[in-house]
Parts: C-alpha cells; sequence; structure tokens
C-alpha cells in the first residue's frame, strides 16, 4: 500500500473520532498558534533513547512498566502527589528488576494524560442532557452547563501542568532522589503495614545488603552515576489532535518530525481505525507509539496497523497494549500473537490488564483485584506457549491511599469503594495494591 505524503496537518482530510464539538473555533485556532509558540516539552534524542530501550523490550531483554492516573486533574495538582505516584512506579520497578533480574523501562501515564475518549458523546442526569467529559484539556467533570462546555484555553492550562510535572519527574529522577539507596525512602507509611508493604521493605533490605556487599568489595558505588538516577518516561494517550499538532515539531539535527507532547504516545481502542486521523497522525512522528488492542480487533486490520505504523520495522516503535479483559484473553489473545507473529513485525507485547475488566459495582465503577491478576496470569501463559516474550504491562494507580480497585491485600470491600473514591475516570490501584501487583508480575517473570 503506498501511503500519501504525511504533514503534521495530514490527519485533518480523515476522519477523528472522540473529539469535542467546539463551540468557538476561532478561540481554538488562538490557542493552537499560542501553543505553536511555546518551548518543547521533550527531545527528539529523549524519544528515541526510549526507543531503544523498549527495542530491548521487543528482544526480550527488559521489562516495561507503564503505569499511572487514568485522568490527570488540574485539581488535584499537587507536588506529594507527583511525588508520591513516582514513588509506587520506583517502588514497583526495583521490585520487578530484583525478583527477575531484567531491566525494567519505567514510562508514566503522567504529564500529559489530560484527554479521554468516552461511549457515549452526551451524558444525561435527571431531565438534563449535557457533553460528556472529556478530561481537563477539554472540559470539567462537573455536571453543569458551563463546566461541560469545552474550552480550548484549557489546551493552554494543560500544557503548563505537564511543563511543571515533567520538571518535577526530572528533578526527582535525575537530582538524587531516585538513588538506589533511598529505596527504603520511597515505602510510604500508609504502606509499610500493609502485607505489600512488609514483603517491599524485605526487598529494600535486601538490596540495601547487596550494596552494603559491593562496597566492602571495593567496588565504587558512585564511579558512574547509575544507580543515582533513573531514566524515567512520560506518555499519554495522543487523543486530542489539535493539541497534539501544536506541539509537534520538526528535529532540526535529522529534519524528522516529533510530538513534543510527551515521549510516547499511544492510540486508544476506540480511535486506532486504519483511515482515521489518530493513525494518520501518529505514523508521521518519530517518537515510540503505543496501541491498544481490545477484543474487537479484526486480525487484518492489525497487520496493516503494523505496517502502518512501523513500516520499517524498527524494534521499540511499536508496542501492542492488549486489553481483553480476563474473560476474553483466552479466547483472543493466541490469534493475535499468531498474525502479527507470521508477519514478522517486532513488537513489544504488553498487557493492561485494567480496561477489560471494568463493572459497576453499586452504582460504582470498579475493577478486582483477583481479575486484574487472573488477566496477567492468562497473558504470561498464552505469550510463553507462543514463545513470545510478555515484554510489559499497563497500569492505572496512583501513590495514595484510594479506594477505588477491590480486593488487594488490604482486602477493599464493596462498602469501602465510597470512603476513598478520587478518580475523576476510572478506578486506579491504591499504592499497596500496586505494590502488591508488581510482586504478582515478579512471580510470573520468574516464570
Ligand atoms: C485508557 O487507557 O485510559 C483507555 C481509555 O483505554 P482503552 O483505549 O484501552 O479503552
Ligand atoms: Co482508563
Amino acid at each position: 500500500m503506498t501511503q500519501s505524503t504525511w504533514t503534521p496537518t495530514s490527519w485533518r482530510s480523515h476522519e477523528a473520532a472522540q473529539q469535542p464539538e467546539w463551540p468557538d473555533l476561532a478561540s481554538l485556532a488562538d490557542v493552537e498558534k499560542q501553543l505553536r509558540a511555546l518551548p518543547p516539552l521533550v527531545f527528539a534524542g529523549e524519544a528515541r533513547t526510549l526507543t531503544g530501550a523498549l527495542g530491548a523490550v521487543a528482544n526480550g531483554e527488559a521489562f516495561l512498566l507503564q503505569a499511572g492516573d487514568c485522568a490527570e486533574s488540574f485539581a488535584d495538582f499537587r507536588a506529594d502527589a507527583i511525588r508520591d505516584k513516582l514513588k509506587v512506579i520506583l517502588q514497583m520497578a526495583v521490585t520487578l528488576t530484583y525478583a527477575s533480574g531484567v531491566p525494567v523501562v519505567k514510562v508514566g501515564r503522567i504529564a500529559g494524560q489530560f484527554a479521554k475518549p468516552r461511549s457515549s458523546a452526551t451524558e444525561t442526569q435527571g431531565d438534563v442532557t449535557l457533553p460528556t467529559f472529556r478530561g481537563h484539556l477539554v472540559n470539567s467533570e462537573v455536571f453543569t452547563e458551563q463546566a461541560r462546555r469545552p474550552d480550548p484555553e484549557r489546551l493552554l492550562q494543560a500544557y503548563q501542568h505537564s511543563v511543571a510535572t515533567l520538571n518535577l519527574l526530572r528533578a526527582f529522577t535525575k537530582g538524587g532522589f531516585a538513588a538506589l539507596h533511598h529505596v527504603h525512602a520511597w515505602n510510604m507509611s500508609f504502606v509499610k503495614d500493609s502485607p505489600a508493604g512488609e514483603a517491599y521493605e524485605h526487598v529494600a533490605q535486601e538490596i540495601e545488603r547487596a550494596l552494603r556487599f559491593m562496597s566492602a568489595c571495593g567496588i565504587d558505588l558512585t564511579a558512574d552515576g547509575n544507580l543515582d538516577e533513573v531514566d524515567f518516561y512520560t506518555s499519554h494517550e495522543a487523543l486530542l489532535l489539535p493539541y497534539e499538532e501544536a506541539l509537534t515539531r520538526q528535529d532540526s539535527l535529522s529534519g524528522h518530525w516529533i510530538d513534543t507532547s510527551a515521549h510516547m504516545l499511544w492510540i486508544g481502542d476506540r480511535t486506532r481505525q486504519l483511515d482515521g486521523a489518530h493513525v494518520e497522525f501518529l505514523r508521521g512522528v518519530l517518537n515510540p507509539i503505543g496501541v491498544k488492542v481490545g477484543p474487537g480487533i479484526d486480525l487484518g486490520e492489525l497487520e496493516s496497523l503494523c505496517d502502518t505504523l512501523n513500516p520499517d520495522r524498527i524494534p521499540g516503535r511499536l508496542t501492542l497494549i492488549c486489553r481483553f479483559g480476563a474473560d476474553k484473553i483466552e479466547d483472543k489473545l493466541p490469534a493475535v500473537l499468531e498474525r502479527v507473529g507470521t508477519s514478522g513485525h517486532p513488537v513489544v507485547w504488553a498487557s493492561d490488564p485494567m480496561h477489560g475488566n471494568t463493572f459497576a459495582a453499586g452504582g460504582i465503577k470498579t475493577r478486582s483485584f483477583g481479575a486484574i491478576v487472573q488477566e496477567l496470569q492468562s497473558f504470561f501463559a498464552i505469550c510463553r506457549a507462543n514463545t513470545v516474550w510478555p515484554g510489559g504491562v499497563h497500569l492505572e494507580l496512583t501513590g495514595e491511599d484510594v479506594t477505588e480497585c477491590l480486593g488487594g491485600g488490604d482486602a477493599i470491600g464493596e462498602v469501602d469503594l465510597q470512603r476513598r473514591y478520587e478518580s475523576i475516570c476510572d478506578p486506579r490501584l491504591n499504592a499497596s495494591q500496586a505494590i502488591d501487583l508488581a510482586f504478582s508480575v515478579a512471580e510470573l517473570l520468574r516464570g
């Protein structure tokens, strides 16, 4: 199939699913112009380094941990919350590495995860129907006409929030906080007494013992920065295309285009139409790309997506994020692995065990820890049976003590859900559920 010429605006002649109805197109155009003049968030070299790291995942030499909020919130924008999310991800990564000996590539759903695809364009409460909530990049979750009106000024706010979040992440990961000898300090007080927190303390002690042993043997652990700094990357769903286009720049060294809004971008299960605007836009940028693969996938279309998004078959360029649901994965995943395997495309296989396992308990959207673990167990087993490397997990979590998902070591029940349910979109694992899950994944990785 020959492709027409790509430009940052070529998506505009394709149908774009899941876009809001902007009430004022002139002010949207004005905001896009302002965004085009603002500095990039990430650089081409960083995105290339991440592609390389994901290439190692595609080759079975590393593991991808991609995690963060379902939807970041302008309202919950606090340094503590960002730090605690980072802490949990660092704890999970160190647990995985310690248990499996495999390097972990760390990617946050953070510093730009502000736009949401929705199952309906409107929401009705009583006899009032309003536009649906599409993430803080577009409107507010509050159910009033004013709050639900798509507001282009939010694109500028999202950019500013992303800049500040990324700045903090860079400071934490390069400024000493993420140094391996702080492994104990990442365990938060409310997690410490949970079974997951205690298991983590044990891992942290063992790591400290190993560090002391190496020092005692005369190995200078400060000699190169490896133990003091962590590479941490950002990602979000590239949903709102005017925003992504406005932050897309040409790399002065190579002439290639990069979407500077994040290191990695993904296409959701609802926007992966082969001839759609999202696929058209992302095929032209050099960032590593993810595609969500749900139970409705057509195998021929999946192969064409691989051809379109990764024509040069670069390992690490394309991650397929499988999200079938614990009850569907055994039926769906084997044929998907086989089709892509036969095509010869080098992809990263990741499992999102969250989005296929959402249900309502007493009117509250939730997920059960047991179903999440079950989908992961099936993912690992099916990958192994097909001699495919189970390359990563994609999770929705927070560093806080919320009660949004059922089960886990603290045995959160349905009655607990309303106690601390703070997500503005999907239910997230809390910090101890997330660490608990890391131990389950570590177990699966060991095989
Ligand atoms: C998401 O990752 O928040 C999401 C909406 O996922 P999916 O596209 O898989 O439904
Ligand atoms: Co979600």
